[in-house]
């Protein structure tokens, strides 16, 4: 196959559905035959499980310590000799990552310019753009709701002031990157089914010439 595979990129506050709509994504891509792989950011790489550790509270460092952390994770999450996401779309393998720079922008920006936390990610975006950057848009009650209901673990990231931040913080890195960027916003207030039918039809465009052999 010489197409190239897609890189659909989920973004969303904490509990927003991002993982349940991976999942049903990835079901309807497997009966259209298209060769896909999920992932997800913070990694499990050595970097990642820094990051993990910080997350919950294991090991305490400066939030730019932090930013540039993620950054590291990313490029090697794309670039890794074993399973570096480049690689994989361009041979053909539509990727669905669970999160992705514009976490960055939207996280990191609660304690640094943002700016220069799109600086920070500049190689990232050099080597590989989100065909589409699918927003799943929650108010953040709801999500922390939601959380409360599944998680024991509390991470740093999921009080809610933070959230009501991030989110605005999505929205304004939306418009700051929307001639550069394919952005989709879902309203995640809706059923997952609901959800799930738009992102199907986000999607779908993208995956025409991408189907495998049968
Ligand atoms: P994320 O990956 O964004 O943190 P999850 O997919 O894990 O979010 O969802 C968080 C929780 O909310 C899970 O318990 C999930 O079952 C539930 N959930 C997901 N989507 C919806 C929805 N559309 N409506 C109600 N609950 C949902
Ligand atoms: P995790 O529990 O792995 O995922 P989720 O809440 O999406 O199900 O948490 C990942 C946390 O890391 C989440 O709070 C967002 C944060 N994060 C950043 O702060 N910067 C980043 O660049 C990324 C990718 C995630």
């Amino acid at each position: 196959m010489n197409q190239k595979g897609n890189f659909i990129v989920f973004e969303g506050i904490d509990g927003s559905g991002k993982s349940t709509q991976i999942h049903y994504l990835i079901e309807h891509l497997r009966k259209e035959n298209v060769p896909c792989y999920a992932t997800m950011e913070p990694t499990d790489s050595p970097i990642g499980s820094v990051i993990h550790n910080i997350m919950t509270g294991r090991i305490k460092t400066d939030n730019k310590v932090i930013a540039a952390l993620f950054a590291a994770d990313r490029l090697d999450h794309l670039l890794n000799e074993v399973n570096g996401l480049a690689a994989k779309v361009e041979n053909g393998t539509t990727v669905i990552s669970d999160r992705y720079y514009f976490s960055s922008y939207a996280y990191h920006a609660v304690d640094m310019p943002m700016d220069w936390v799109i600086q920070a990610n500049e190689q990232s975006a050099q080597i590989l753009r989100p065909t589409v950057n699918i927003f799943i848009d929650v108010d953040p009650d709801t999500a922390l709701e939601r959380i409360a209901k599944n998680r024991f673990e509390r991470e740093l990231f999921e009080k809610r002031s933070r959230l009501i931040q991030v989110r605005e913080n999505y929205l304004k890195a939306f418009d700051k990157l929307k001639d550069i960027e394919n952005i989709v916003c879902i309203d995640g207030n809706q059923t997952p089914e609901q959800i799930a039918d738009q992102v199907w039809a986000a999607v779908y465009p993208f995956i025409q010439g991408t189907k495998g052999e049968l």
